[in-house]
């Protein structure tokens, strides 16, 4: 069955691909750019499949994406996914960001996609409902570009791995919140990927520090060698969103691209590491003994 695709920041990198592919594949998308002229260029004009919007990231987010959400409505009168795609890296030491730029940092890869999935669902939880949805059922999909900073920490990368560290967070809720209504939450964490994120689109810290001059220096010089250099390629990463579009049971944690897996695997074994050596001192020592089951649950 063609679906309906709703993609942010689509005039460059992953979006860009993404979009190309479901276009090809003969799905339905609308999808943002801040500048959508570039985006038209890119892709093409308002098609029968192909809707361009504008969203700008500045002023009055939330009724551009409301109105963009109605746009959509009103040309495809439904919605099935959503990719939270547009982001940036606000890369730096810890002391040489400043919390204004960690902000803006918060606004791009946070709250604009929080606004976003509460606009969409107004429209996908309804319409999953009335098709029968539940968590057995997968009627609708968020996909929420998080990165695998956003699970383990990279160096130099703190203010981005903050934002992408709670994309996961919210990804992970979601599917408390909306799972039950067959609205499955796809957190993406890709490893590198070929794309403009370490080039035009990535941004530094604003108070350099004497202290860090040749690590930050070491570091933007193996960043630039790296750019263009990266494994992950674009194009493949669109074929593996397209797959779980039509998997049946999708995956809550999709790491994409191999450096993700061991990357992921390291973290996983150092935590597990560590939470042996704390246990014994930190685990039932520090409980009550006549207390009675959390009312917090993880699992969806
Ligand atoms: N490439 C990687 O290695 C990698 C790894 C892990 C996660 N990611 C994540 O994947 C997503 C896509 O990134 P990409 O790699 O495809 O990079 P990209 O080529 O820079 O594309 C990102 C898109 O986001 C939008 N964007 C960039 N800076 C922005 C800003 N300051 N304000 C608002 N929108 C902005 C732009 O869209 P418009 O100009 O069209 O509006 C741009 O096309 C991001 O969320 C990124 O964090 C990337």
């Amino acid at each position: 069955m063609v679906q309906v695709w709703y993609i942010t920041g689509a005039s460059s990198g992953l979006g860009l691909d993404l979009v190309k592919h479901l276009l090809e594949k003969g799905d339905k998308v609308a999808a943002t750019s801040r500048n959508i002229a570039k985006l038209e260029s890119l892709i093409s004009k308002e098609s029968e499949s192909f809707l361009p919007l504008s969203l700008n990231f500045k002023e009055n987010i939330e009724e551009n994406i409301q109105a963009n959400l109605e746009t959509i409505k009103q040309k495809f009168s439904r919605l099935d996914n959503v990719v939270n795609n547009a982001g940036y890296g606000l890369l730096g030491f810890v002391e040489e960001v400043g919390v204004q730029r960690l902000k803006e940092q918060f606004e791009i890869n946070v709250f604009v996609p929080y606004l976003i999935i509460q606009n969409a669902l107004k429209i996908m939880r309804p319409q999953s409902i009335s098709e029968g949805g539940n968590s057995q059922n997968i009627k609708a999909r968020i996909y929420n570009l998080s990165s695998i900073g956003g699970f383990r920490v990279s160096n130099n990368s703190t203010p981005y791995c903050m934002s992408k560290f709670a994309i996961s967070a919210l990804s992970e809720g979601l599917m408390l919140d909306v799972g039950e209504y067959g609205i499955h939450t796809i957190n993406v964490m890709p490893s590198g990927f070929r794309t403009e994120f370490l080039g035009g689109n990535m941004k530094l810290g604003d108070n350099e520090i004497a202290a860090y001059d040749s690590r930050r220096e070491a570091f933007l010089h193996n960043a630039k060698a790296y750019n263009g250099k990266q494994a992950g390629d674009p194009k493949a990463f669109a074929r593996i969103i397209y797959e779980t579009s039509r998997m049946p049971n999708p995956p809550l944690h999709l790491f994409v691209g191999e450096a993700a897996y061991s990357n992921a695997k390291e973290k996983i074994a150092w935590l597990e590491k560590e939470m042996q050596g704390t246990r014994d001192y930190a685990g039932i020592a520090a409980d009550f003994s006549d207390s009675i089951k959390s009312a917090f649950s993880g699992k969806a």
